[in-house]
């Protein structure tokens, strides 16, 4: 039998380059004749999709309730977690996912305010011990990671979702949550100064790999 594949995860705010680094990181494991599934939350899978819709869908008549938007993230998870992650690591494939669990205790736990133990305790009912082998947290002023996030909407056109609508001190939130994490797990989470050049946040990116993963291979 196959050796279970690595779990890797890029968190960070918004615009803080996750979607844009994912395919490095996934390349990189590629060009080690990884197999290799790239993947995002909320979603990953067409019903975990769908949870994603209805938690991105901007508020109208009915503000979703906090701890329904908690559950509704790990609903997801546990669709995402059944369907394509764990049967991924069985068969020895890596996984890279755009955003993970640690992004659930920064945004509804540092942005919305819930307990951390609340969001812990469901971490432990859906995962039953499974956790990411790496993060790799993008880190960076909200500030800055907005601007960017303009330039896409700008590019690309479309609609800001329901957490793109939030105000600086929701994101400021979110970004402290993010480094706690960091600061509890130091030998899962590698915190990446997100605020340089692109070439230069790939450039350590390619670091980090080669000091954290290349070892395992
Ligand atoms: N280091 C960088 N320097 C300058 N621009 C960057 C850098 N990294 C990414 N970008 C640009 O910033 C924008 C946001 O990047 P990206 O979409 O990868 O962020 P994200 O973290 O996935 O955002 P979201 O949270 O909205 O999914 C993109 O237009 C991207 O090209
Ligand atoms: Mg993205």
């Amino acid at each position: 039998m196959s050796r279970r594949g690595r779990f890797i995860t890029l968190e960070g705010g918004e615009g803080v380059g996750k979607t844009t680094n994912l395919a490095l990181v996934a390349d990189w494991l590629e060009a080690r004749g990884l197999e290799v599934v790239r993947t995002r939350e909320p979603g990953g899978t067409p019903r975990a999709e769908a949870i994603r819709a209805l938690l991105l869908d901007p508020d109208g008549e009915e503000p979703l309730d906090d701890d329904a938007e908690l559950l509704l993230v790990f609903a997801a998870r546990a669709q995402h977690l059944a369907r394509v992650i764990r049967p991924a690591l069985a068969r020895g494939a890596w996984v890279v996912s755009d955003r993970f669990t640690d992004a659930t205790f920064a945004y509804q736990g540092g942005g919305r305010g819930i307990e951390a133990s609340r969001i812990a305790a469901l971490e432990t009912f859906v995962q039953r011990g499974l956790e990411p082998d790496l993060t790799l947290l993008l880190d960076m002023p909200m500030g800055s990671a907005q601007q960017r996030l303009e330039g896409r909407l700008d590019r690309q056109g479309g609609e800001r979702d329901r957490f793109e609508r939030e105000r600086a001190d929701f994101f400021e939130a979110v970004r402290q949550a993010y480094l706690e994490r960091a600061a509890v797990a130091p030998e899962r989470v590698v915190v990446i100064d997100a605020a340089a050049g692109l070439e230069e946040v790939q450039q350590r990116l390619v670091e980090c790999l080669e000091a954290r993963v290349a070892p395992w291979l």
